[in-house]
């Protein structure tokens, strides 16, 4: 059974077409109307080197699957984008217009018809696979086996390095090989002192494993005389879709020293039929500019700094909604959020209230989607003032209605506690909200972090 399959929308019912009442049809054509919809909303994605299944750059990559554009795209299956867009905007927006998805409808109803395409200018897919350009410095991970067993498998990967002299990185990029079954990525920065071999050790443990402390140990993650290593916390993170985050210079970054490594904790595979070798590997991006601002990650629910109330247990066939919340005691200016919950997640809304009762939109997800869990980067950092409240709300479905419930017939499914951290097998549940912010400064809110 693949856990990770969306419900997808079945092919049936009827597309209703309208434009015979208002217009021809046979004036809609895909280098007129059809290929600046897709280049801007589904090219970034369906390229050659990109994270989709199939290329949409040319007109005959859209016509051979004409139907299927535009069913998924009345269906909102696509583009995915969660988060209600009525609720906050975001950098990277894609939503298409009413108008958009009615152009598609019709223009396949016609005949999907070319027009003039020899003016048509091929937008640049990212080359480097990757939305932030060429990279300063590319690390691999060691080559990972995927065993054909259809389980997923949670790994912690040691990526080791060294440089002649410290740079400032700007942005870490996490490229997937085997796109299709690597699922998450979260990795650390552990900077080594002078004396460490980063390269000593093993580079991957496996977290199911009993012995699982002993082979964390052997990756050997602390300084040659046992002291702990500088240790930046997530420093890059990968879900499926999402792209990398440079934020404008000043803002953000870490110092990368010269003997270090990143450690993929955890490396997460959903399930193969097939056995494959996972290439992944990092980008660097370095800047001369110094770090004037730097930005912290604040975490509620699981494993949060906030408890889950009440606490994430979901009973066969139930429906239940959770509340986190914390109170912060300093102006904060929120560039980032990531919503994060597992299969039996159903919606998710997350909001501050001022200590003068104002509410501060942050985001909400009505049919949370398992597959699409972005790292939401706001247009321009959103203050939340002292003394604000920070509030998530999560509901999740664990009944056999949600065709994400890894259970038939559905079964007790809670967030587990083990090792010290809660179980992150997409089985179990997560309720996170994770809020990359900066302390606040006046003027924050006029700061464009579009990239
Ligand atoms: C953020 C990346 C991304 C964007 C943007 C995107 N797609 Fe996709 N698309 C995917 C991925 C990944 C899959 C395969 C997984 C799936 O079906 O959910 C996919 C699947 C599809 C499918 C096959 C669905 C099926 O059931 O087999 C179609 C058709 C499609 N996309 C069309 C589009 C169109 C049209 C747009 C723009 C309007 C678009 N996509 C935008 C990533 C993207």
């Amino acid at each position: 059974m693949n856990l990770l399959r969306m419900s997808k929308p079945k092919l049936s019912g009827v597309l209703l077409s309208l434009c015979s009442v208002f217009f021809s049809c046979n004036d809609i054509t895909f280098s007129k109307d059809i290929a600046p919809i897709i280049h801007q909303n589904c090219t970034p994605c369906h390229n050659p080197n990109g994270g989709a299944p199939f290329s949409l750059l040319t007109y005959h990559d859209v016509k051979k699957r004409a139907k299927m554009v535009a069913f998924v795209t009345q269906s909102r299956y696509m583009p995915p984008w969660p988060a209600n867009p009525q609720y906050s905007h975001f950098i990277n927006e894609r939503v298409l217009s009413e108008n958009d998805i009615q152009l598609i409808q019709d223009w396949y109803k016609s005949g999907s018809k070319s027009g003039d395409t020899s003016g048509l200018k091929t937008p640049d897919f990212p080359v480097y696979q990757s939305v932030l350009g060429k990279p300063d410095m590319v690390i691999s991970l060691p080559p990972i086996a995927i065993l054909p067993n259809q389980l997923d498998q949670f790994l912690t990967v040691k990526i080791p390095y060294q440089i002649d002299k410290e740079r400032i990185v700007k942005a870490v990029e996490f490229i997937p090989g085997q796109k299709k079954v690597v699922h998450h990525f979260n990795g650390h920065y552990l900077g080594f002192n002078d004396l460490t071999n980063p390269f000593d050790g093993n580079r991957v443990a496996s977290i199911e494993s009993p012995n699982f402390v002993n082979e964390f140990a052997q990756l050997k993650l602390l300084n040659i005389d046992q002291t702990t290593p500088e240790r930046i916390h997530s420093a890059v993170n990968y879900l499926p879709g999402s792209f990398g985050v440079k934020y404008p210079d000043g803002i953000g970054g870490f110092v990368l020293k010269k003997n270090g490594a990143f450690v993929g904790n955890d490396i997460h595979y959903g399930p193969s039929s097939k056995r494959l070798t996972d290439s992944s590997i990092l980008y660097l991006y370095f800047t001369d500019k110094p770090i004037k601002r730097n930005t912290y990650e604040l975490m509620l629910g699981t494993n949060g700094v906030s408890p889950i109330i009440p606490p994430l247990v979901v009973p066969p066939n139930k429906i239940s909604n959770h509340v986190s919340e914390i109170t912060i005691y300093n102006s904060i200016s929120v560039l980032t959020i990531n919503p994060h919950m597992h299969l039996i997640g159903k919606s998710f809304k997350a909001f501050a209230v001022k200590p003068n009762g104002d509410t501060i939109p942050l985001i909400e997800i009505p049919n949370w989607r398992f597959q699409w869990q972005y790292f939401y980067t706001f247009k321009k950092p959103v203050k939340i003032p002292k003394g604000s409240r920070i509030i998530v709300n999560a509901s999740f479905d664990n009944t056999s209605a949600n065709p994400n419930n890894p259970n038939k017939p559905p079964q007790m499914i809670a967030e587990r506690l083990e090792n010290g951290g809660a179980s992150m097998r997409t089985t179990d549940e997560m309720l996170q909200f994770i809020i990359t912010y900066m302390n606040y400064e006046d003027g924050d809110e006029n700061i464009s972090l579009e990239p």
